[in-house]
Order: structure tokens, then sequence, then C-alpha cells
């Protein structure tokens, strides 16, 4: 069995030196949790430039979602590399944009009538989308919910709701964005039960917020994570989904699926929104949708998707390299890896839930595929914060070579590639739970 292997103290001496240039040339903005440099890497292993081996349940931030370094998505951007690089397909046309865009409206929910506009992330994603609903519906106001994240420029900064950090000094934003409590049943924003609470958050916002502040015939979409990423990898009931659009349709608002973290097959379907049985309006790709190469997308309905040449664009959006690596990346998913996501996903949860029938501190075990969250509290009864045994874990497990990325205010991710193998997660439990013990004890 493949083990993690740290053979010098952390970080090693070539990765300090690194460091240190790194502190003098580098934003300071960024948030590095531990000194991890990544030198090489291939499926769930890192080595750094000191020789350290480390295991990877992090997939640079869920995106690796076939591995690092998987040789079918590194042969397709070495391919199209020779042939060409770039030609801007705001301006131009190549096949790998459009092979892209064919294969994207197929796959994602509803009757394959759909359009797809290319950024290069997360936020320019979400940021067109933004857009596009203004664009179509001509209204002004948008709903999002408390503890979303959609990404750091202003109109996506706008709708996040996730670390007051991300948003001091940056007043004022785009106004007319209302967020509103997700549905969070862990700790119900309610204090209610599901099923019991007949999903009081969406009875909310039909009986109150539609009839107080908000008139929903001035609404032009709801953004909302099918299940919520940084915010703690929050998965909402049953129904959750269906009942908000339900209430969305009622006045033409747009349903605006970000699925920049769940998306492409890391929750055991392609998207998300998949488990909730809802067909969002418009769909937010990013992350895993090219294994690495910088790619997002926003799919919309053909006939939402109406705006005129000139309305948007990106230079680089749909870069002929990243579309080739999204087309090899989308193979492996349907022959295998979203199988694999959904098998060693649930193989995962059991032994996370194992855990917690002896580990007190672990309070909420939740997540799909591989999209995994565990909350950590002071005690279940309580269920009182345990941000500073989550922290101190991170920084623990990566000692030991176990990379872990925290979300929320005390969950830890599991968000390994999809490649992840059986023998890898018991190697992740095994390190996962010696340094929770260690942290607690
Ligand atoms: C759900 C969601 N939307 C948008 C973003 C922003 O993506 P990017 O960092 O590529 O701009 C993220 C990033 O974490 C995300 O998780």
């Amino acid at each position: 069995m493949k083990l993690p292997n740290i053979k010098t103290s952390l970080p090693g001496p070539k990765a300090a030196g690194l460091i240190d240039i790194d502190r003098d040339h580098v934003s300071p903005s960024y948030t590095r949790g531990y000194p991890l440099v990544a030198e090489k890497a291939k499926g769930l292993w890192i080595n750094d430039p000191d020789g350290n081996t480390f295991l990877d349940f992090t997939s640079g931030i869920a995106v690796c979602a076939t591995g690092h370094c998987h040789p079918h998505v590194v042969n397709a951007i070495k391919k199209q590399a020779d042939k060409l690089l770039h030609m801007s397909g705001t301006d131009f046309y190549y096949t790998p944009q459009i092979a892209l865009a064919k294969k994207l409206a197929s796959l994602v929910p509803g009757d394959g009538n759909n359009k797809v506009y290319f950024g290069n992330s997360g936020a320019e994603s979400v940021e067109a989308a933004f857009k596009l609903a203004r664009w179509y519906t001509k209204r002004e106001l948008n709903i999002a919910f408390f503890g979303a994240f959609h990404g750091r420029t202003m109109g996506a900064l706008s709708l996040t709701a996730s670390k007051i950090i991300q948003k001091k000094h940056y007043n004022p934003l785009i106004p007319g964005i209302t967020h509103i409590p997700y549905a969070y049943c862990y700790r119900c924003p309610y204090n209610l039960s599901y099923p019991d609470c007949g999903i009081e958050c969406v009875r909310w916002v039909e009986d109150t917020l539609f009839r107080t502040t908000m008139p929903p015939e001035e609404v032009a979409a709801i953004f909302v994570e099918p299940i919520q990423g940084e915010g703690g990898y929050i998965v909402p009931p049953p129904g959750f989904h269906l009942e908000l659009q339900k209430a969305a349709k009622k006045y033409g608002i747009l349903y605006v699926a970000d699925e920049v973290q769940s998306g492409m097959g890391r929750t055991g379907k392609m998207f998300a929104m998949e488990h909730f049985g809802v067909v969002p309006d418009i769909i937010a790709l990013a992350k895993g949708i090219a294994s690495g190469m910088p790619l997002g997308a926003m799919v919309a309905k053909s006939d939402i998707m109406v705006w005129e040449a000139g309305s948007h664009a990106s230079t680089f959006g749909g870069n002929p390299v990243s579309c080739r690596a999204a087309l090899a990346t989308i193979e492996l998913l349907e022959s295998e890896l979203m199988e694999n996501a959904r098998i060693n996903g649930e193989y995962l949860i059991a032994g996370l839930r194992e855990l917690q029938k002896s580990i007190e501190c672990i309070g909420d075990v939740r997540g799909k595929g591989l999209m995994v969250g565990v909350e950590l509290v002071k005690d279940r009864e309580s269920k009182e914060r345990a941000g500073d045994w989550r922290n101190e874990l991170i920084q623990k497990a990566f000692a030991k070579g176990l990379l872990l990325l925290g979300c929320g205010e005390n969950t830890i991710r599991f968000c390994p590639a999809l490649t992840v193998s059986k023998e890898e997660i018991d190697v992740c439990l095994s390190i996962f739970e010696e340094t929770l013990l260690d942290v607690t004890h």
C-alpha cells in the first residue's frame, strides 16, 4: 500500500526557499493554509521539491477531477498544443470550442436545446450568468444565499455571502441582491427538522420575502449552489430545489445553478442538480471541467441565451487547449470516473460515519459522491463549532502527508480526484482518525 512519505521538516529547505521568494513577490491576498509547494504530481500523489510525497484529498480545490496529469488529458493537451494554441473564440471559429459546446449542451439536464458561453473561471461563468439573467429578464433584483460562494469579481462577489474578509473594503457592490438562509438542516435557520418542517426555508420566500420587501415580478434570478461548497459542503434536503424552482417559475424568475464545485461528475452524477430532479435555466461550470486547465462555461436554454453579438465575450474564454482537455475529461467521466465517484464516495462516507460512532466531535457527515464534508463540534448536544480543532487537524494532517482543506467555519472537506481508490481512502481515513484523536485529546 502506497503511503505518504515525509522526509524533511515542513517546509523542507527547497520549499522554504521558494516560499521566501513568494512572500516578496506574490500577492499577499492568497490564503495558503499550510506550506505545500507542489513540484510534480500523478493521480492523487504530489511530490514537493524536497522529495516529500503527499496524498492529495483536495485535488487543487476540487479541480483535478481526473487526478493529477491523467495521461488521456495530457495527451489531448499535447496534441492540441501542437496544432492551435489560441485564436479567440469570440471573434473566430475553431473545432474544439464548437465540439465542447455541442457536448455540454447535450450533457446538462433538460432537452439538449442549450447554448454555451465560454470563460476562464468559475467567477466568469457566474458573472456571465448574472449578466445573461439581467439581459434576458430586464429585471434588476436577484436572490442568493447566505454561505454561498460564487467568485471574486465584482458581480460574482455581490452574490457571494461566505466570509466577510472577501467583501471588506469592496463596497459598494452591485445593488438589488437579497441573501436568504440556505437549507442547512444540521443547523436549521428556523429551528425546525426535516421533513416536518415542510421546507420552511422555501415557504418563507413566498410567504414573507415576496410579500414584504421583494416584488417577485422584479426578480431576475435565484442563484443557488445545488450543494453549498465553500459554505460547508451542505446538502439540502430532497424537495428543496424543486420547491424553490416551483416558486420561481410562478413569477418568471430564472433558476441559476452554480455547479462550479459540484459539477462534472464529482457527486456521482454529471451535475449535482440531477440528484434533486431539477432542470435549471442556467448552469455555471468551471473547476473540474478541464482537469486543471483554465476553463469556465455558462450553459443556458437556447431561448434564454438570446443576447446580441457584442453584449458579452472574452478573449481567452474557450481556449482550444482547455476545450480539448475538457473533452478528454468528459470522456473519462462518462466511461468510468463518475461511477467511481459514486461508489467510492459511498465508501468514504461509510468510513467517516463509522468513525463518527466513536469520535464525539464528528457532529455531521454529509455529502454526495466525492463531495464530502465532516463538521466538527465541541459537543454534539450544543453543536458548538470546533473551528480551532478543524484548523489544527488540517495542519497536523499536512505534517503527516495528507492534504485536506476546510470549508465553512468548522468543516473538513474531502474532495479527492474522482480516480481515488479504496486503498487511498483507507489511508486518508486512518491518518484522519489518528490526527483527529491527537487534536481532541
Ligand atoms: C460554487 C463556486 N462558484 C464559483 C467559484 C469561483 O470560481 P473561481 O475561483 O474559478 O473564480 C467557486 C470557487 O470556489 C465555487 O466553489
